[in-house]
């Protein structure tokens, strides 16, 4: 049983609700995701929310909708890959929260995302490049978490299981 939630952090395509859902299962606690918490709470889509009322808007949502979900338990709760940029975001996660971080490759982030189109700050003509910028700014971020796991080329079974051992370890 978790005595804090087990918070994914990560950009976006790092697999953090495909991996969320695998260790709810396996942890038999419920999963969370901080997206669709957004989405239900404001009954809109991200990408209307970031093209009607603009990014800040949707951070501050983010903010009030991680607040909501920290205080459940137990559970596994997957982030937006942008959570990390407030700081008092990372503070809370890192306070109240174990915080596994998921690293990923640009060429991966490139290869998951292909045609994606619900992801407002993947889009256009020049994609690969502000992906790039964006994962270069978020690195520190990203390195602000109890443990870090690298998850290219490995499974979404395989990353879920490197976060139970890393859980037992944590117990033990
Ligand atoms: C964002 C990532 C998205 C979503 C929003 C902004 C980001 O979540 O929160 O489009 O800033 O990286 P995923 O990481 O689940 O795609």
């Amino acid at each position: 049983m978790l005595e804090r939630p087990l918070i994914l952090t990560g950009f976006m395509g790092s697999g953090k609700s495909s991996v969320g859902r695998v260790l709810a299962r396996r942890l038999g606690c419920p999963f969370t995701d901080l997206d669709a918490e957004i989405v239900a709470a404001a009954g809109r889509s991200i990408n209307d929310i970031f093209a009607r009322d603009g990014e800040q808007a949707f951070r501050d949502m983010e903010s009030e909708c991680l607040e909501l979900v920290i205080n459940r338990l137990p559970a596994v709760i997957a982030t937006g890959g942008g959570v990390v940029i407030a700081d008092r975001n990372r503070s809370r996660m890192r306070t109240l929260g174990i915080v596994v971080n998921l690293g990923v490759s640009l060429p991966q982030v490139m290869k998951r995302l292909h045609g994606a189109t619900d992801r407002p700050l993947f889009a256009g003509s020049d994609a690969a490049n502000s992906v790039k910028l964006l994962m270069d700014d978020r690195k520190q971020f990203y390195a602000d978490a109890d443990i870090r796991i690298d998850t290219d080329g490995k499974s979404v079974e395989d990353v879920a299981a490197e976060i139970l051992r890393f859980l037992e370890e944590l117990r033990a």
